[in-house]
């Protein structure tokens, strides 16, 4: 983990209200693996003493990106910052997903709106290519399809409205390719939390393995302020964990989703 200065190399909308931000992270970059995040301090935000959890997008030599939706007064003011301007940054943190191995399970990846930003560098270095469900409400929340099918995955598209791909949500696609499909298939999820519960009923009840990548509001993101925890099963009964050390992944089975808030 580093705390570094980084430099935005550009900032650009993406679709509606999300917006993809490169910077040059020099120490950060070359560390990041699949599911990790970055803490950032969005410095024009003078009064905001919290850093805010961004997963990280994007890793190519130097240079890292995040793929970011504006829904507070954080990321309106990130999304005004322009190339040259600086951020404070802390990562890369968390523990992440865990790359399939060659012949392993064939791996499910399954996302809601920005969720797909968490999953990109896990599909890029896995050998073994699956399929990514990307669900939204509308045409556009889908995100970055394309670039999964480029990594060479097959992506299928459900949309609340029907606007694009199949109309319903992303779990309903989910399921009806399990019914069908073979065995040996694990899932990774990241998305808004009704979804990652639903992912891993879904696993539960087709005994099938599941990573999920918890949403969870984050205080100091290295471990300390206990802002982030979730109730984790230990024993007989369950323990607390924190979202920022030892997730942002778990393993779904160990998740007490009775005991959370
Ligand atoms: C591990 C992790 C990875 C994330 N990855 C992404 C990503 O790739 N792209 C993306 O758009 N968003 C991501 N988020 C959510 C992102 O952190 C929030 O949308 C962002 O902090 C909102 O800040 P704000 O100032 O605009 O909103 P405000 O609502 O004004 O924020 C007020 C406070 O609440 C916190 N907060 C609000 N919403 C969330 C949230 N959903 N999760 C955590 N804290 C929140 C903020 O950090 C801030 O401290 C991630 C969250 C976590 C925990
Ligand atoms: S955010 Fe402070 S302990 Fe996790």
């Amino acid at each position: 983990m580093v705390e570094q200065m980084v430099q935005i190399v550009s900032n650009e909308r993406d679709t509606d209200l999300y917006f993809r931000l490169v910077a040059r992270a020099p120490q950060i970059a070359p560390l990041v693996q699949p599911g990790q995040f970055a803490h950032v301090r969005i410095l024009p935000l003078k009064h905001a003493l919290l850093r805010r959890p961004f997963s990280i997008f994007q890793v190519s030599g130097d240079t890292l990106s995040i793929l970011y939706k504006t829904i507070g007064e954080g990321t309106e003011v990130l999304s005004r910052m322009g190339p040259g301007e600086e951020l404070s940054m802390i990562g890369p943190l968390g523990h992440g997903f865990t790359v399939p191995q060659p012949g392993g399970e064939v791996p499910l990846l399954v996302a809601g709106g920005y969720g797909m930003a968490a999953l990109y560098l896990l599909a890029q270095r896995s050998p073994q290519k699956g399929i990514a469900f990307v669900g939204g409400r509308r045409r556009v929340d889908i995100l970055c399809q394309e670039e999964f099918r480029a990594l060479g995955w097959e992506v299928r598209v459900t949309t609340e409205d029907g606007s694009h791909g199949e109309k319903g949500l992303v779990t309903q696609a989910l399921l009806a390719a399990l019914r069908v499909g073979a065995p040996g298939r694990k899932l990774f999820a990241c998305g808004p939390t009704p979804m990652l519960k639903a992912v891993g009923q879904l696993a539960a009840e087709l005994n099938l393995p599941a990573e999920l990548s918890l949403d969870e509001h984050m205080g100091c993101g290295v471990g300390v302020c206990l802002t982030c925890v979730v109730p984790i099963k230990a024993g007989d009964g369950w323990e607390y964990q924190r979202t920022c050390t030892e997730g942002p992944v778990f393993d779904s089975r160990q998740i007490a989703w009775e005991a959370a808030k």
